[in-house]
């Protein structure tokens, strides 16, 4: 029962101030945890705070665990490493587009993993939970930074499964496609044309989170249909592509054959 696992449990979620993050925290905290919020800023936090009873941990999700922990009464068990920012563009992107989306989708999982690792490898338990996206396994039409970071954090969420898993600690990968928060509305004509048709709701990908918990999955997949997509990119590389690549023109046919920035 993942109702018994987080009875009680110190859930950490960052960008939380919507979306995907919200409902999380709802859900987390409708199966007994304690849980702290963040998102860039407190106001943005405030209402779901007081709504479901949370602590509130603003700033830039990198930096938070140590105040995250001192609200929790001491520790942290699950951490939601769920802001994130969605940088469309192509190698023209401004240098300071893909380093904040290399910072907030990458590294802020890094530097929260530094902060949390030495807690839970002393108590031999842990949980990391990465938001990251089907692009991490796919590709998002119109979004290389978004694209590649997504591809980082789940390279990342890989690697501290397989180094750490005998020592206690669980990692999930979270990759839905569209999912209907205001990250998809601000995905523009490549959100409408490749996410919108089969976005999910937040509160199901929450769902989603906790029964991978429940079973304890590293890959939780909220549309089940990516796991069929991702072993046709694995085993059949170049008809992927070609498929990929008619989206592509259908996009810049949307677009008047610019693309758009999302
Ligand atoms: N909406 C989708 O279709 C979709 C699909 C797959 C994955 N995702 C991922 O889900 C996660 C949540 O996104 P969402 O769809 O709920 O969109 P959202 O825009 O509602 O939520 C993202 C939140 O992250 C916050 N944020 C950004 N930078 C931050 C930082 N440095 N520190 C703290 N907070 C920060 C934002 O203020 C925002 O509230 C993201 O990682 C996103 O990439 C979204």
């Amino acid at each position: 029962m993942v109702e018994e696992a987080l009875r009680g449990a110190r859930v950490v979620v960052t960008g939380a101030g919507g979306g995907i993050g919200a409902a999380l925290a709802r859900a987390f905290t409708a199966a007994g945890a304690r849980v702290a919020v963040n998102d860039l800023t407190e106001e943005s936090v405030r209402d779901l705070a007081a709504e479901i009873g949370a602590a509130v941990v603003p700033g830039d999700a990198s930096g938070i665990v140590p105040a995250a922990r001192d609200a929790l009464g001491g520790g942290v068990d699950v951490f939601c490493a769920n802001a994130g920012v969605g940088t469309g563009g192509g190698p023209e992107a401004e240098d300071a587009a893909w380093e904040l989306a290399w910072d907030v989708n990458v590294m802020s999982h890094v530097r929260a993993a530094r902060a949390l690792l030495p807690e839970w490898l002393e108590r031999g338990s842990g949980r990391f939970v990465s938001t990251v996206s089907a692009a991490g396994l796919l590709t998002m039409i119109g979004a290389a930074p978004y694209t590649v970071t997504k591809h980082g954090a789940l390279a990342f969420a890989e690697w501290l499964s397989l180094t750490y898993r005998h020592r206690g600690i669980r990692v999930h990968a979270v990759c839905p496609q569209g999912v209907r928060t205001d990250m998809l509305t601000a995905a523009g004509i490549a959100g409408e044309l490749v996410l919108a048709p089969t976005a999910i709701e937040p509160e199901e990908v929450a769902k989603a989170v906790l029964d991978g918990i429940a079973d304890e999955r590293f890959l939780i997949l909220p549309h089940p249909e990516v796991a069929g997509f991702h072993a046709a990119r694995a085993t059949e590389p170049e008809r992927w592509l070609r498929g990929m690549n008619k989206l592509q023109r259908l996009y810049e046919d949307r677009t008047g054959g610019k693309g758009e920035a999302v």
